[in-house]
């Protein structure tokens, strides 16, 4: 059974410097195209399965007009949702409105997820985003008096960015009481503006500090931190990630999309061309039983959820504790057991978890290599 689906929707009304995402600009005859092809797709896919997520990401799915997001929620209307779904929809500052707002609840959308990334004027600029502060307080006033589960997107190292501007933005970030925040550290990836424009890195140790003041300051505010980069109020954790970070199979339709069924992942093309003539898959992997466990491995120990034993055991027919050594690694401090047996990475080395990683992968296995 497959429980959650992601729909991507590739069109953005303005680009920004350094993303290098599936998007391309606002079009309305493509978007058309777009959702018929989107359409077949999901028809040649679906099992009509009773889906407890659906996520609608980008791209800006707010770039769409009324027109267009009715043409799409016909679509997605095929779907089947639980009674307890979490329906969310990714949206911006520029383009949100209290029309599509209202489109949206009477849709049965329940979630919103917003990236404002941060209010300093200058750093807006810099990452090309096209909105100011007021914009941010006016659109998140009408956003809140339609929706109570909403997450925030807030990028960090920036190198334009001072721990003060990121504490500003913090408080700015807490002064708006959302539920849930998602960090972005910025990487500076091919082909964006960044990368032409020769912009580097911030100093590691910077990215470190800044990563722990944000965990500092989200704790003292009542956040729980439930996955790397993410922070949530009371029982608000994405369900939808969540089944990511669990290994869950789940459906990925749209161009660029991936998704994982039956221990197959696959990615879509990213090419818009291929994708209208029905090509939709660009790669595909099987994963046997040792990759699996490895993704799992890696996945949950991303989160505050962690390792059990007994269900790995069940799955996998593995011991954990033989297998990757982790009693030494309780000992040394890298793994830590919480009230319930699982293991998680130890608190004050998440932001070295990859470190941690290489011990669970390829055959590595701590205090031997
Ligand atoms: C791809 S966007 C889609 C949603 C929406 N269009 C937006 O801009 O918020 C999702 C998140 O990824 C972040 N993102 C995209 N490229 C990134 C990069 N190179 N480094 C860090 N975060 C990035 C965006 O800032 C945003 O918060
Ligand atoms: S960050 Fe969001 S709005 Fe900006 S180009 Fe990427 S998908 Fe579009």
């Amino acid at each position: 059974m497959i429980e959650s689906a992601y729909i991507h929707i590739p069109f953005c009304t303005n680009i920004c410097t350094y993303c290098d995402f599936c998007k391309m600009f606002y079009n309305k005859k493509m978007v058309n195209n777009y959702l018929l092809a989107l359409e077949k797709e999901i028809n040649s896919l679906y099992k009509n399965d009773i889906l407890e997520t659906i996520y609608i990401g980008g791209g800006t799915p707010s770039s769409f007009d009324i027109e267009d997001l009715n043409k799409l929620f016909i679509i997605l209307r095929k779907l089947n949702k639980s009674d307890n779904i979490e329906y969310t929809i990714e949206c911006n500052i520029e383009n949100i409105d209290e029309e599509k707002l209202i489109f949206f609840k009477e849709n049965g959308i329940n979630r919103i997820s917003i990236g404002i990334e941060s209010f300093n004027e200058d750093i807006l600029k810099f990452l090309g985003r096209k909105y100011t502060k007021k914009d941010i307080v006016e659109k998140m006033n009408i956003i809140k008096k339609y929706f109570d589960n909403i997450n925030i997107d807030l990028i960090y190292a920036v190198p334009i960015q001072s721990i003060e501007i990121l504490k500003e933005d913090l408080n700015n970030f807490i002064d708006l009481d959302i539920k849930h925040i998602s960090t972005y550290s910025l990487i500076i990836e091919d082909n964006t503006k960044l990368k032409n424009d020769k912009i580097k890195y911030i100093d590691e140790d910077l990215d470190q500090e800044m990563y722990e003041l944000i965990k500092e300051t989200l704790k003292e505010n009542n956040f729980i931190h439930y996955e790397i980069s993410n922070f949530s109020k009371d029982t608000y954790q994405s369900k939808h990630n969540l089944n990511y970070w669990m290994n869950n199979n789940y459906y990925g339709f749209g161009l660029g999309a991936s998704g994982f069924i039956d221990n197959k992942r696959y990615t879509n093309t990213r090419s818009i061309n291929n994708y209208l003539l029905g090509k939709y898959i660009l790669e595909e992997e099987y994963l046997d039983n040792e990759k699996n466990l490895e993704n799992e491995i890696m996945l949950l120990l991303r989160t505050n959820i962690g390792l059990n034993k007994k269900e790995l055991y069940n799955k996998y027919k593995i011991d954990i504790d033989t297998k990757y050594n982790i009693k030494e690694m309780i000992k040394d401090h890298l793994i830590e057991v919480l009230d319930n047996g699982n293991y998680i990475i130890s608190k004050d080395k998440w932001y070295i978890e990859n470190s941690i990683l290489i011990y669970f992968i390829g055959g590595n296995t701590y205090g031997q290599n």
